[in-house]
């Protein structure tokens, strides 16, 4: 009689192997920041894995991993998602922005100088994901309400409450950029 063991091996043959890894693995390619890149991923690995482990983009925040805190939010092309909640082969043939994104040419963005000019950043944990969802924001209300930008931040939870200030940021870097 052949033990569990034997099976085991007798399944586990280099074809098998290759043929399982194969089923776990996938080929990407996901533009990051305007930069594209060719990976082969495990089917289970998030974008948030990909995106700091893969390419060590470590902007982008692990909070409570599960969706609620809004502390790795990214934009998918283009819309802001909890990264901690989108499997890296969900991203392929999609654009990603991080919060390495946001400066350009050496200048930082209107709401990064906004956010540090009006003492809108305490701990920072949170700031990257709340900075991707403003920009967000900005883009969907280029001169937000006080109601829109409250409404737009309530999936990103500041620890320090620091909502206040961080608003305000909001609706001055929205000024900023405005064309008028
Ligand atoms: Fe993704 Fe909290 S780490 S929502």
């Amino acid at each position: 009689m052949m033990t569990y063991e034997k099976a085991h091996e007798a399944s586990s043959t280099p074809a098998h192997e290759a043929a399982l890894k194969s089923t776990h693995e996938r080929y990407i390619t996901v533009t990051v920041n305007g930069e594209e890149h060719r990976r082969m991923v495990a089917t289970n690995l998030t974008l948030l894995e990909f995106l700091r482990d893969e390419l060590f983009l470590k902007g982008t925040k692990e909070g409570c991993n599960e969706g609620e805190c809004g502390a790795c939010t990214v934009l998918l092309d283009g819309r802001p998602v909890n990264s901690c909640l989108v499997l890296a082969a969900e991203a392929d043939g999609k654009t990603v922005m991080t919060v390495e994104g946001l400066a350009q040419n050496g200048r930082l963005h209107p709401l990064q100088e906004a956010f540090a000019e009006l003492g809108a950043v305490q701990c920072g944990y949170c700031i990257p994901g709340m900075l991707m969802t403003a920009v967000a924001i900005i883009e969907r209300h280029p001169t937000p309400t006080d109601a829109e930008i409250h409404k737009g931040i309530e999936g990103n939870l500041c620890r320090c409450a620091g909502y206040a200030r961080i608003a305000h940021a909001i609706k001055v870097a929205a000024e900023a950029m405005s064309p008028s």
